[in-house]
């Protein structure tokens, strides 16, 4: 009888956790290079741009938190996403500038002027823009490669609370109208209680 497996017993070259992820569909090259895409929007989201735009949010503590949670969340997603592109047999680019250039959404700058308006402005388009990638990370993965998507998923929860957020501190700010996000505090700063291997119930 064949062997109906493709990785041969002691084989390092190849993975089986690609293999049958490969076999129900799910294109891994390309997945791969969506996953890179996406690792770099969160690194230089939480590693640069949110940091340099929640510094010009001065006198706006409030504000800060919660740009606070936002950022090191994006830390949380930089660390959750990257570990899976290795398993599915893909690297980060070796070149920063090339890792960059990829990055599946447009890289924030401090608006100019910096006002407050301006940085909320861009940082709910940055929410939005990772909200649309994710999702499309889900509809690749759904039903097929229950890693890739249990990961993305878990992401896609704060991203869509992240948007809520924005949302409500730009129609307050800009329009002075009261737009409830449904927001709880967070734990400690960087809880990331979807994206972290925390116990999500456990306190
Ligand atoms: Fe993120
Ligand atoms: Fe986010």
């Amino acid at each position: 009888m064949a062997d109906k497996h493709v990785v041969k017993a002691g084989d390092v070259t190849q993975r089986v956790g690609v293999e049958v992820i490969s076999k129900r569909g799910v294109d891994v090259p390309t997945l791969i290079k969506m996953l890179i895409a996406n690792a770099g929007a969160e690194f230089a989201s939480t590693y640069y741009y949110y940091t340099i735009l929640r510094m010009h949010l001065a006198g706006h503590e409030d504000y800060k938190e919660i740009c606070e949670d936002a950022r090191l969340e994006d830390r949380a997603h930089w660390e959750l996403i990257v570990p899976r592109i290795y398993e599915l047999g893909g690297e980060l680019p070796n070149d920063l500038k090339a890792f960059h250039d990829g990055a599946g959404c447009v890289a924030a700058k401090l608006p100019d002027p910096p006002t407050v308006v301006n940085i909320l402005t861009l940082l709910l388009e940055s929410e939005r823009c990772a909200i649309r990638s994710w999702s499309e990370v889900c509809d690749v993965t759904f039903g097929k490669d229950p890693r890739t998507y249990d990961m993305a998923a878990r992401i896609l929860n704060e991203e869509v609370e992240h948007e809520a957020w924005f949302i409500e501190l730009l129609a307050h700010e800009r329009d002075g109208k009261i737009v409830p996000s449904g927001h709880f505090r967070r734990g400690d700063p960087g809880h990331a209680p979807y994206s972290k291997n925390a116990g999500f119930y456990n306190p």
